[in-house]
């Protein structure tokens, strides 16, 4: 069986390192808010550009700190890609306020721009007062920030990025995580850059956004330990998680490149064999950190048959994501844009995610192209 994400390759790789950090969280005993902790946040900010960076609990807990941030009130609006993972959406509704949603793009899987003007329009003419407009890097790639950004400076909208999946990723040469006001992301262990729990942190170069996050982040902690300047939460990270972190933040730019490489392998590979299928596209200004390889079938192919055909060939796949948001019974009494979500709805049926992390050799690559070959073959003769 090929793995779907190879953790245990990393692991091998840099096992001693992690285990020594371990064992200094271990004799220094300050295993909340440790030194670890201050130490990645200040090279993850070297990393970004981002001048403000804080380490918290989960990707989740990072988006929702960005929003208290931003000072997001209940009844007020954000634009947000109904083709996400539920944490996208579900930060709005915690605080009361609104998710618009958004169509994605056809082949990026990212929010369309080109939408904006009508998502916007769509929740005003409703009464909503739209805040901002949360972009996804889905997949690796960023969103294509430009427009986003300003369509937002237009609109005196502010951005939230969600780079849970991104992170590692470019835009204009520029590193995810400086692209906007504020970005998020996740490490959690599948994550191109993921501890060994829940993780999160959230870049910024806005004083106040961070100073807000922070404080919330400890129970609103004001000046003193035991003074609270607002209602809080308790979003930190674990020092442990943060000295793992480390370690695999030293062999994050090497696995990006070799994230790259699989999936250069997999578009040849899977190009040679000439099936209807479209393969992932990279915008020119953008480079992706391959947190997933997808690809979309074409609408004669049975996806549950060809899943079950390559399972039995012993390659797991994915389908993220199998419902769009707003068909989800929480979801369901929110806004959608004007201009529907054709794109969404169309890739939601029809995208499937391979084998991705950067221990795939070609020879995997070719086994599993060879045997999508074969599968193609044995559905279109049923
Ligand atoms: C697009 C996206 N946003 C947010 C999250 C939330 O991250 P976490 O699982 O760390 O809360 C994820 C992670 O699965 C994600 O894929």
């Amino acid at each position: 069986m090929i793995p779907f994400i190879d953790l245990k390759a990393q692991q091998n790789l840099i096992r001693n390192k992690i285990e020594e950090r371990i064992k200094a969280v271990l004799d220094h005993g300050q295993y909340i808010l440790g030194p670890e902790v201050k130490e990645l946040e200040k090279k993850l900010s070297i990393y970004t550009g981002a001048k403000y960076v804080l380490c918290c609990s989960s990707g989740t807990d990072a988006l929702l700190l960005a929003l208290l941030g931003l000072k997001l009130k209940a009844g007020e609006g954000v634009i947000v890609p109904a083709f996400s993972f539920a944490s996208s959406a579900e930060v709005m509704p915690l605080l009361g306020a609104i998710p618009i949603f958004i169509d994605i793009e056809n082949e990026t899987f990212n929010l369309d721009p080109s939408k904006l003007a009508d998502a916007f329009k769509t929740a005003t003419e409703m009464g909503i007062k739209v805040k901002g407009i949360m972009s996804v890097g889905l997949f690796g790639q960023p969103a294509d920030m430009k427009p986003i950004n300003e369509f937002a400076k237009n609109n005196n909208l502010w951005v939230l990025d969600d780079a849970a999946q991104s992170f590692g990723g470019k835009y204009y040469g520029n590193n995810v995580g400086n692209l906007c006001e504020v970005s998020a992301t996740s490490f959690f262990p599948a994550k191109p850059l993921g501890c060994y729990g829940d993780g999160g942190a959230i870049f910024t170069n806005d004083p106040e956004i961070y100073q807000i996050a922070n404080s919330s982040h400890v129970h609103g902690m004001g000046k003193n330990r035991y003074e609270y300047d607002r209602i809080g939460m308790n979003a930190r990270i674990s020092t442990i998680q943060a000295a793992i972190l480390l370690e695999k933040l030293e062999i994050f730019p090497s696995e990006l490149r070799k994230r790259q490489d699989v999936a250069n392998n997999y578009n040849k590979h899977l190009n040679d064999l000439k099936l209807d299928i479209k393969l992932p596209l990279i915008k020119n200004k953008c480079v992706s950190s391959w947190a997933q390889y997808t690809i979309i079938l074409p609408e004669n192919i049975d996806r549950s048959e060809l899943q079950e055909e390559l399972k039995s060939k012993g390659i797991p796949t994915a389908i993220y994501y199998p419902i769009p948001l707003n068909e989800h019974e929480p979801y369901k009494n929110f806004p959608i844009s004007k201009s529907g979500l054709a794109n969404t709805n169309y890739l939601a049926r029809n995208v499937l995610s391979l084998p991705m992390h950067p221990y795939l050799t070609e020879d995997d690559i070719i086994n599993i192209s060879k045997n999508i070959h074969e599968a193609f073959k044995i559905i279109k003769n049923n």
